[in-house]
Order: C-alpha cells, then structure tokens, then sequence
C-alpha cells in the first residue's frame, strides 16, 4: 500500500486535495501544484472558488499572475464541495482553529472535516493535518474517526501532523523557505508524509516521533512568542511610569551578542496563531491536571493592552484640556501587524469598540483593509468602517493619529509633523525630536 504511494508522490502523480483555501491553504495548493502535482483546492465559501477557478488570488502571499498560470495549467481546480476526496491520494486539512468565547478551541471545522474524509476514506490516502490544534487531536479526535470506517491507519491509509508555519507578508521566508516538522501516527505515516513535503519545501523536513510531538513543537512556538511579547509589553508599562524609552532600552539590550532575543511592544499580540495556540495547550494540559501559569499570565497581560492604550489616549487629550467625547481621531492601521490585510484579532477592534463608546469621531486609514466591521461587546450596533484615502493635508483635521500599525512605505517623520497630537505604538516614528508623540 505504502510503497504505491511513494511511487505516486516520486512520480509527481499523486492527486492531493486541500481542503480550506485561506491563508494557510491556498499558498500550500499552489506550491504543491508548481512542483507538479494535480491539486483539488476545496473550500465552503463560494466566492473563495470561484475567484481561484478564475486566477483571482485574495491572499497576499498569492501572487495573481502565479495563481492564473497554475490555473490555466489545470494544476490547480477549485471546487465548493467534497466529492473530489475519493479521488485525491493525498489529502491535507487546512481549515480553521478559533477559540470559543471561553478561549477553549473550537475543533468543529476539524470534526466536520474529518467526518467529510471519512465519507470518502478508501485504501493507500495519506491524510495529513496541518491546521494548529491542541495536542493529541490527531490521535484521539482524527483517528478515531477515521477507523470507524474499519480502516487501519498506518496499514491501510496514513496519517500525520504537520504544522503549518507561514508568516504571511514575510518576503524572506516563504512558504517554501521554511522548515518543516512532521509527526505521524506510525513511523510509516511519518515517512511517507516527509517524503511529499520533500518535493515542495526547499528547506529541511524534520520528522518527529509521533504527531503529538509535532502538535506540541507548533505551540511551543507560538507559546515563546506569546510569553514574551507580553512580557515585554508589561515592561514598557513600567517604562512608561518611570518616563523610561523602552525602545532605547530593547535597542541597547540587542548589542548584547548572545543571550538576547529582541521583542517588542505592541497594542496587542494578535493575528490566528499566536495568542490563540497557547490555551489549545492550557486546554491539554487541564486534562492532565497541570496548569499552564505563563500562558495565563501572558494572556492576561496582553488581554489589556488595548486598555492601556486608551488609558494613554485620554491622558493625552487631557494635556490638551480635550475629552475623548467630539474628538477626531484618525487609527492608524487595523491590521493585527505591518504590511498585511489580516486583522483578526487585531488590537483596533478593541481600541475602535472603545473610542465608539467614549463618543469620539473615528476614521481609520490602512492601505490593506478597505472596510472594517467592529462588532463588539461592549458596543449596541455594529461600525462598518471605510478606510480613508491619505492625504498630507488631510493628517491635520485629527485631533489624534493613534498609529496602531506602522506599515511600509510612509514617511513617519512627515506624519509626526503635521498632525496635531500622536500616540505611536509601534515605534514608527523614529526620532525623538516631536513634543507632540507620545510612546507605549
Ligand atoms: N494565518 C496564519 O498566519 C497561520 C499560520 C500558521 C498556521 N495557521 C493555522 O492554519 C489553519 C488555517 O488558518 P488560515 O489562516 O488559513 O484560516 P482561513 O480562515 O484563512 O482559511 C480557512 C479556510 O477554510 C475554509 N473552511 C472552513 N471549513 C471548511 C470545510 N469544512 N471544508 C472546506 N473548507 C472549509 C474556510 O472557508 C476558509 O476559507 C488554522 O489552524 C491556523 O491556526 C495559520
């Protein structure tokens, strides 16, 4: 069984579907398509086939005139329901994993999946699971699932975890550039998974002793990142009580030449993976009765961020003797981080919820995000929000630009000194001469 695989992965004739064409998805078909192989992208929404079908990539890291070729090639084919799994050799899930508003994960794209490989599971498919999940869903939510169909895995078909590390908009590190670990149920599910990511990925494949390791090695990575962010965002706090730079502080401790890993400051760590992954592991980890102390505490500081930076706002409208109440503020950036469109949650939601509710008269302006919806808790009704078109002159109507996102391509100076009164949370603003910028 195994061995005719390996022949249809070396061959470049295995069929592999995707299923789940965003962020993580749709980069994945096209490589795997550019190496050669026939790709079924399968996605729920609609629209998301029908613009692949047509070459139309929403995704940044998917370049048009990529997507348009592969299309045109019949490499890729998109399509809005499961039927083409009976077809596919290989089949990778790449769906999403949110939290609930308990911050417990919320596997039912995963479970609902599952169920739709299991319709279609037939002898000699790799099933390979690449979204984020807390550890031990390969093995005891997938397999299980799987076998019902009286299918045994690692005899009759396989299957793995590898986790999908993408940063989107990072130019260095492309999908293709990255490392990758791989952890199957068997040895043999280990084997024949890294011997498919081996014909797209240039970088190294490093094979792991069982897909809970590879499960766990995704959240250690988010987790150290997670941890100190907030940590660093907890510092720069204290430095903004004791009138300290913290940014001069992280550039200082950066000269050190090892031991030193430089984080900074942000209104909220944000985005699908890192502040989301590390209570998968909470969640595991409760099944063991052990309590994940750093990753509480981490949330918790990073949970108030947006609150702190409110707390900032009014402090720097009451040295101009304004309320938050009638004031212009224009939000700098809605994405969850420079130059991307991806604003899940990201920081502004929080922030924009607030300045709403305070009664101040909010614009935003991000070169990624045309319209932005907050629905809110703390808000009645929804904003649908549309970003504005920049203009030097324009800057000066704001009472306040509160940048929350420091994207590419503008001249912060220039900004700092036309407008009336910013907050830079990001540092953008990189000279220290403008008694009308105030730091985290
Ligand atoms: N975005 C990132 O930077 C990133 C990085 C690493 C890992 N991940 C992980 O990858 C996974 C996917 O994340 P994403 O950012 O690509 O999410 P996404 O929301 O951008 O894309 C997921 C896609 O899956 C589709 N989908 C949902 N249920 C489906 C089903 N039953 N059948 C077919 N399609 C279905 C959705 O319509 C959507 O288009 C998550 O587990 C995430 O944690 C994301």
């Amino acid at each position: 069984m195994s061995a005719k695989l390996e022949n249809l992965i070396k061959n470049k004739k295995a069929k592999v579907a995707v299923i789940g064409l965003g962020y993580v998805g749709l980069p994945t078909a096209v490589e795997i398509a550019k190496a050669g192989y026939k790709v079924f992208g399968i996605d729920v929404k609609k629209q998301r086939v029908e613009a692949v079908n047509s070459g139309k990539s929403y995704i940044l890291d998917v370049s048009p005139k990529e997507l348009k070729e592969i299309v045109k090639s019949k490499k890729l084919i998109a399509f809005d329901n499961h039927q083409l799994l009976k077809k596919a050799d290989i089949i990778l899930i790449c769906v999403p994993t949110p939290l609930d508003d308990h911050k417990n994960p919320d596997i039912s794209y995963i479970l609902s999946t599952t169920k739709e490989i299991a319709k279609h599971l037939r002898r000699g498919q790799l099933v390979i699971l690449e979204s984020s999940t807390y550890p031990e869903t390969t093995k005891k939510v997938i397999l299980p699932e799987l076998e019902k169909t009286g299918l045994k895995t690692g005899k009759d078909f396989f299957l793995a975890h590898c986790p999908e590390r993408i940063d989107p908009g990072n130019e260095k590190y492309r999908l293709k550039d990255v490392p990758r670990v791989i952890g199957g149920i068997t040895k043999e599910c280990t084997r024949l998974a890294a011997e498919f990511y081996r014909n797209f990925i240039k970088a190294p494949i490093y094979p792991l002793s069982s897909s809970t390791a590879a499960e766990m090695t995704k959240i250690l990575e988010n987790t150290f990142r997670l941890v100190n962010i907030s940590m660093i965002n907890e510092l720069s706090l204290l430095a903004g009580r004791m009138g300290v730079d913290i940014w001069e502080v992280i550039e200082a401790a950066k000269t050190k030449p090892y031991g030193f890993m430089p984080f900074y400051p942000s209104p909220k760590v944000a985005g699908h993976c890192i502040p989301l992954t590390p209570f998968f592991l909470k969640y595991t980890a409760e099944g063991y009765n052990f309590w994940t102390r750093f990753i509480d505490l981490a949330g918790e500081i990073n949970e108030q961020m947006p609150h702190y930076i409110m707390t900032k706002v009014i402090w720097v409208l009451n040295l101009k003797a304004k309320p938050v109440r009638g004031t212009k503020v224009l939000v700098w950036g809605v994405s969850y981080k420079k130059d991307i469109g991806d604003t899940r949650e990201s920081a502004a939601f929080d922030i924009i919820a607030d300045l709403i509710r305070k009664g101040a008269k909010i614009d935003y302006f991000d070169p990624f995000v045309e319209k932005f919806t907050v629905e809110h808790r703390i808000l009645k009704n929804k904003a649908a929000l549309k970003s504005i078109s920049y203009s030097a002159s324009k800057i000066k109507e704001y009472d306040l630009i509160l940048i929350l996102t420091d994207h590419s391509g503008f001249d912060y100076e220039k900004l700092a000194r036309g407008a009336k009164l910013v907050i830079d949370t990001r540092n953008a603003i990189k000279s220290r001469k403008h008694k009308n910028v105030f730091r985290l």
